[in-house]
């Protein structure tokens, strides 16, 4: 074996031993649109799910069959319908559903069931359980459209999932739903997912999709200057959706977002949209820091927000003990005063327990971070990388390409975080000129860009 292999193998290993720790014995429902089937990733997509669920994980899988419905709809020369984004689901299409839903069953099982040595299956005995989880009720007529045995969810058995989950299985779930009549309805793979998802009071839910997330500027094409916004809190996701037209269709953003958006609304603290063409994005999403996709986030325990005049004192106050220690550099209260617009604060009961502000250079394009400030008693919780991740989001907002930050004493806390040191010569001039040589402090450079 290579010494270089030893090298990047056991610090990346260990690189992800944080969130092997954090996700164990969580449920994850994770949706995956008939599309990933049709388009032959089946297979590393239960890769993925096998060796997630190895690692603890309780995952409720929920599979979609829009493709391969048509697909059967097209063999009976019969026409697909839709109405308000969702399937009038006629005598013929409900066969079809049937048929669809029965053949994905079967190569899903199968393809849990593989084994062979020298592939990323070996070992991996996963126990795949289907069942009548689901109660429906039928759609019914909406605007003058029948939409005949399409349903809605109307009840999930929390405790025949919970269960199964306990058993060590993996919980499979196509998109049927029976009444108490006995009759069978179509439902849409997104709604179950979500109302599992909500019933089981799920630690996650993540939609395997053919989008790859929502952009940072959604209504405009997609560029390196509009990448994908890694983080949506869900307050902004409520907004955009507000702003967003009704989708009619899985690409349009608004599709995945409002189950995300309910999801979260609903008591999921986290919901993805991550996309099933790149290999391991499941992976990506779940074990990297940064992801791949979009994640709703649900802030409701506290709020997190840009900073107003009211908030100067409690600023000073937060911030003045790592001014004394010489962890940060001395700020007036003037000063803050004057640059409260660059804060951003993370508060719980009107008491400000996280800051940092962001200073744009946009003639670099590039912005520092300055300020960052978790109180004592909270720290290690999280509420650092928060702050961090909405200081991207404003710098990207504004085209900046990356962030920077100076410090003495907090290298570590950086690089974890995708800093990378630069000599100060990098600053940007203007920054340059108000650089303390003499504090020594070290630089380190975030690119947000992918
Ligand atoms: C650095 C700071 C903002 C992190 O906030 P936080 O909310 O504790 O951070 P998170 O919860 O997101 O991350 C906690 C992790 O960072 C680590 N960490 C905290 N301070 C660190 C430091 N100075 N160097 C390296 N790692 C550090 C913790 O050990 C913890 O690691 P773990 O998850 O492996 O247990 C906070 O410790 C702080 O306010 N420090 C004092 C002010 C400061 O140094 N600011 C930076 C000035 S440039």
């Amino acid at each position: 074996m290579s010494a270089v292999f030893n090298f990047t193998f056991v610090p990346w290993f260990r690189s992800v031993a944080p969130y092997i720790h954090m996700h164990r014995g969580k449920t994850f429902v994770v949706a995956m649109a008939g599309e990933a089937i049709a388009t032959g990733k089946l297979h590393s997509i239960v890769q993925d799910l096998a060796l997630i669920q190895s690692m603890g994980v309780k995952v409720v899988l929920v599979h979609g069959f829009r493709p391969q419905v048509n697909e059967q709809l097209r063999a009976k020369g019969h026409e697909a319908r839709y109405s308000h984004g969702m399937r009038i689901t006629d005598e013929v299409a409900l066969d079809c559903a049937q048929e669809a839903a029965g053949q994905l069953r079967y190569e899903i099982e199968a393809a849990f069931s593989q084994g062979l040595p020298n592939t990323p299956m070996a070992g991996a005995t996963v126990r795949v359980i289907s069942g009548n989880f689901i109660t429906a009720r039928p759609v019914g007529v909406v605007d003058g459209v029948d939409f005949q045995h399409s349903g809605l969810v109307r009840k999930v058995d929390v405790a025949g999932i919970l269960r199964t989950l306990d058993l060590g299985a993996m919980v499979l779930l196509s998109p049927f739903g029976f009444s108490p009549t006995g009759e069978a309805f179509n439902l849409t793979m997104e709604e179950v997912a979500t109302s599992v998802a909500i019933a089981l009071q799920a630690d996650k839910l993540v939609f395997l999709t053919e989008i790859p997330g929502v952009r940072v500027k959604p209504l405009e094409p997609e560029s390196e200057d509009n990448p994908i916004d890694t983080e949506l809190p869900l307050a902004a996701a409520e907004q955009l959706l507000a702003s967003l037209p009704s989708p009619q269709q899985p690409t349009d953003t608004a599709f995945y977002l409002q189950h995300c958006v309910k999801a979260c609304k609903g008591g999921v603290e986290r919901s993805h949209i991550i996309p099933f063409a790149t290999d391991g994005s499941l992976l990506l999403e779940v074990y990297v820091h940064d992801g791949i996709g979009t994640m709703v986030i649900d802030e409701k325990l506290e709020s997190l927000r840009e900073a107003t005049a009211d908030d100067v004192g409690g600023i000073l106050q937060l911030i003045e003990p790592f001014e004394k220690d010489g962890t940060l550099v001395k700020r007036s209260r003037t000063e803050i005063e004057r640059d409260v617009s660059n804060y951003s604060i993370i508060e719980h009961d009107g008491v400000i327990f996280a800051c940092a502000a962001l200073y744009p250079y946009p003639e670099a394009r590039t912005g520092e971070m300055a300020a960052l400030t978790v109180s004592p008693q909270s720290q290690g919780q999280g509420d650092g990388e928060k702050i961090l991740k909405r200081v991207e989001q404003r710098a990207r907002a504004m085209g900046l390409d990356s962030i920077f930050v100076l410090t003495t004493r907090t290298m570590h806390w950086f690089q974890k975080r995708g800093f990378v040191q630069v000599d100060a010569e990098w600053l940007p001039e203007a920054r340059k000129k108000k650089y303390n040589w003499d504090r020594r402090s070290m630089v380190f450079v975030k690119k947000l860009l992918p």
